[in-house]
């Protein structure tokens, strides 16, 4: 298993490339399967998770194709795909293809719509808590689908004439859920309206695409969804939006070790929230004509507590990153896990650092240290391993961070991209 080698203390200077976003990429990717027309995706970042979404399509009988880069493109990150699903030859999603990716899980929508039935292994993936998938089996019920479980497999059927518009209110927000019900609804007859709806920029992304592929979607970007049901959809070509995680990640790492970073090509509107607080622990954010410039000249790291929230919310997946940052403030901090239950893995390796961090139930709590010391770590799921990068690049001496398949789930060229600003990162194979 390969593993990353850090030596910290390198203050990161220079410009980093943001990618796709992980998590449009793959409800894209995913909606290919409501049309037998090509569907055209740009800038679709090269991670393991994606590469993994590919088989599950192929399996479906999605033909998919790598396009090369234009002239002027040669330094750009992503790549063009087509996903083109003429049939489906498959409407079972199998047990050693889901359980290693939980999005996968998503396919069951699109299939359901479009073939009437799907057979789909309950899903894997980071294991941050139990992630049930009540909420899809509730609204895909409410469209009128009959649901067994049978073997570890949901098996949905649609009633005869394929699904049926409904009102559907969620009891809780959740972005796959939300993801799998809408692209549900573009097919099925008559009006959806989904009511406390994830408002993600991933669900405006996939939500955008559906109407460029000729759905009828109102209140994008707002907390209900009305689709009216169309036929068929079209092909369509649609860009990823730039990864906020990413952005964010990279941001923080910067506010950690000090310096000055422009992360080319993130959008500022997707992460309001996350920008504000890292603002107030001292870093100096300002939105440039090309992306998001962060810097941080030697003052000390203020202590800020922070809730995770749903979007417009400080995202979950930023807060392992954002506690890398605050076991070194000057002060104690306060973060409050409401998103998943068991989000605290990195916690134990962030305090091989030395960091000092207490949890109780969902509320950690952060005392900072003047310095952390490098340490041999292991990397547990994807944010999280993220998280020990960033606190070894501004640890004192050498770090390893061990099972680092996590983070090829979903940053791209990640040491590539941080040697670039200065630090000392490298991959040791096997
Ligand atoms: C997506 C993101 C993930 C992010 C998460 C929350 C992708 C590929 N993944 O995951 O990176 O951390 O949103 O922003 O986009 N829940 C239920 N029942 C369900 C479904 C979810 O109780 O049927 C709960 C979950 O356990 C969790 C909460 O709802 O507590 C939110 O989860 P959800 O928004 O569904 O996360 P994912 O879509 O899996």
């Amino acid at each position: 298993m390969d593993r990353i080698r850090l030596v910290g203390g390198n203050e990161l200077r220079g410009e980093i490339p943001i990618s796709g976003a992980k998590n449009a990429a793959l409800p894209l990717m995913i909606a290919s399967l409501l049309t037998d027309e090509p569907l055209v995706l740009q800038n679709v970042p090269r991670l393991a998770d994606v590469k993994q979404l590919e088989r599950i399509l192929e399996n479906h009988g999605v033909d998919i194709a790598v396009h090369g880069r234009r002239r002027g493109e040669e330094d750009a990150v992503g790549q063009r795909m087509t996903f083109h699903a003429a049939d489906i030859v498959d409407t079972t999603a199998p047990y050693d293809l889901v359980s290693k990716m939980r999005a996968s899980f998503w396919v069951i929508g699109p299939l359901l719509a479009r073939c009437h039935e799907a057979r789909v292994s309950l899903p894997g993936g980071c294991a941050i808590g139990t992630r049930p998938v009540d909420l899809f089996l509730f609204g895909l019920k409410q469209l009128g689908a009959t649901i067994d479980i049978d073997d570890g497999y949901v098996v949905a059927r649609a009633p005869k004439g394929g699904l049926r518009g409904a009102h559907i209110v969620f009891p809780k927000v959740s972005v796959g859920a939300t993801h799998t019900i809408l692209m549900a609804a573009t097919l099925a007859k008559g009006t959806t309206i989904i009511e406390n709806a994830a408002q993600e920029p991933e669900i405006t992304n996939v939500a955008e695409c559906l109407v460029a592929m000729g759905a009828d979607i109102t209140g994008i970007g707002t907390r209900t969804l009305k689709v009216v049901g169309v036929d068929r959809l079209h092909g369509a070509s649609v860009d990823v939006i730039p990864d906020r995680i990413e952005t964010g990640t990279f941001a923080m790492a910067t506010a950690m070790t000090g310096g000055d970073v422009l992360l080319r090509g993130a959008r500022a509107e997707h992460l309001d929230a996350a920008l504000a607080i890292l603002g107030q622990t001292g870093a100096q954010i300002s939105v440039e004509g090309n992306g998001i410039r962060v810097r941080r000249n030697g003052n000390g790291i203020q202590p800020v507590d922070v809730d995770t929230d749903p979007f417009p919310g400080f995202p979950t997946d930023l807060q392992a990153q954002f506690m890398a940052l605050m076991t070194m403030s000057t002060g104690v901090s306060k973060i409050r896990e409401t998103i998943f239950e068991n989000r605290y893995m990195h916690v134990a390796e962030l305090a091989r650092f030395g960091a000092d961090i207490h949890v109780d139930g969902q509320l950690a709590t952060i005392t900072g240290k003047s310095q952390l010391k490098g340490a041999q770590v292991m990397a547990t799921d994807l944010r999280a391993s993220v998280s020990l990068v960033i606190a070894g690049l501004a640890a004192r001496g050498e770090t390893v961070v061990n099972r680092i398949y996590h983070l090829d789930r979903g940053f791209e060229r990640l040491e590539d991209k941080l040697s670039r600003c200065g630090a000392e990162i490298e991959r040791l194979a096997g």
